[in-house]
């Protein structure tokens, strides 16, 4: 028997009909906030990866599937959204166009991790980014969009935010870290290339031994430039005016290496230890890093499996009929009716006559409304019998009525 790979699933109903419903919430609401679909390929140059997320990060060092296709290219499996949409949106000269674009995605992504918990080979983002807008009301707009989504689909969060500050201040700051991680004795090895690398994620690590030895480690929010600080501020000052509530986790840096400025995740604390629902923030240099034009850029993903988690589905009502023969001679009457009726309305069926009894039975698992069966009486008389399965109540009708 052959089965999927580890670390990928399968989604099916009633599974995928949360998922569904996770696309279709989402979807609405980024059209609200301006957003249009965009759909880039899941197969991309192994370097779109390299030069955006970075070498230094876990996904491009240690995750990707990455191979050499049969025309000699290196290509691999998209492990985000984020690359694959400023990829696309430079070959469209949109940056060189100027303006202010949004778009939304969503999708499967790969990332070869060690499975566990809420953390899949496979999984699925729904993700958007906007380009060209410059201002932080843009970082505060994708927060307030994200909080609708997660109030829409009942979900509760905990939101920490951070400032990861930009060239004029980063810098500077990153010396200093530098100069504080060389006095430290005992970083784990990942600590200890990571501090060669790109510093700053020395800061997340999550290994006990190296969160003690990084209590007193400087911090970016306190090192930032004139201009990072006061954005921070009206960034936290506009959350707090729509009543969203936040920490402050000066040591949220982000697994992917673009970001500057705002950076952002949604977290659950219902899901066990992957407890991410949703990471983001501004990456004003990607565009440039990928041979664009200067643009400015921020944007979000979620992990749709890890909310599928914790969605509350609306309860279902019971919609559309189940239509069946009860012999032989009423099969092709029941075959017309049902795909007449198809032009309006969902309707299920089986080909082979049954019993009422069985029939009943098939409609009432489909979750149907009304329960429709055609035998020899109902051919003789040229009615229906049907059955609303909500109020139980039974009758027949003339089959042009129907
Ligand atoms: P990310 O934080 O790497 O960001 O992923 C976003 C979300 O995807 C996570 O918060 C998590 O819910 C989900 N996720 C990540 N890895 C897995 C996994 N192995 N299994 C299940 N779910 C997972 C990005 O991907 C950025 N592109 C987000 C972004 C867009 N930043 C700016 N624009």
């Amino acid at each position: 028997m052959i089965n999927a790979l580890r670390g990928m699933k399968d989604t099916i109903s009633p599974t995928s009909e949360i998922y569904a419903h996770i696309i279709e919430t989402c979807t609405k609401i980024a059209q609200n906030y301006g957003f249009s679909f965009i759909e880039t390929p899941i197969l991309e140059e192994t370097a779109l990866f390299k030069r955006s997320v970075g070498e230094s990060s876990d996904i491009v060092g240690k995750e990707m599937y990455q191979f050499i296709d049969k025309g000699e290219n290196d290509v691999c499996l998209r492990p985000e959204g984020t690359a694959g949409v400023v990829r696309a949106f430079i070959q469209q000269k949109f940056d060189k166009a100027g303006g202010v674009r949004r778009f939304f995605y969503h999708g499967p992504m790969f990332r070869y991790e060690r499975p566990q918990k809420g953390r899949l080979r496979q999984f699925h983002q729904f993700g958007a980014e906007t380009f060209g807008e410059g201002s932080v009301r843009e970082d505060a707009t994708i927060i307030l969009m994200l909080k609708a989504i997660f109030e829409s689909l009942g979900i509760g969060y905990t939101l920490e935010i951070n400032s990861l500050g930009c060239p004029a201040c980063m810098p500077l700051y990153k010396l200093k870290l530098v100069q504080f991680l060389e006095t430290l004795d005992g970083l784990c090895e990942d600590c200890q290339r990571r501090k060669l690398t790109n510093p700053i994620r020395v800061l997340d690590c999550k290994n006990e031994h190296c969160k003690i030895l990084l209590a007193d480690a400087p911090l970016i929010v306190e090192h930032l430039c004139s201009t990072c600080k006061e954005d921070f501020a009206t960034l936290r000052s506009i959350l707090d005016q729509f009543n969203v509530a936040y920490v402050v986790n000066p040591k949220l840096v982000r697994g992917l290496d673009y970001y500057s400025k705002t950076a952002f995740e949604f977290v659950s604390n219902e899901i066990g230890a992957q407890s991410a629902i949703a990471g983001g923030g501004r990456y004003d240099r990607l565009v440039e890093f990928l041979d664009g034009k200067p643009t400015f850029g921020v944007g979000f993903a979620m992990g749709i499996e890890r909310l599928m988690e914790l969605v509350k589905m609306p309860e279902v009502k019971r919609e559309g009929y189940y239509i069946g023969a009860l012999c032989e001679e009423a099969k092709s009457v029941v075959y017309n009716l049902v795909i007449q009726k198809r032009e309006t309305s969902k309707v299920l069926t089986q080909y082979e006559p049954k019993s009422l009894k069985s029939h009943l039975s098939n409609a009432d698992k489909n979750y149907v409304k009304f329960c429709v069966c055609i035998g020899e009486d109902e051919l003789s008389k040229g009615v229906v019998w049907v059955k609303d399965l909500e109020s139980k109540e039974e009758k027949m009708i003339k089959l042009e009525n129907f």
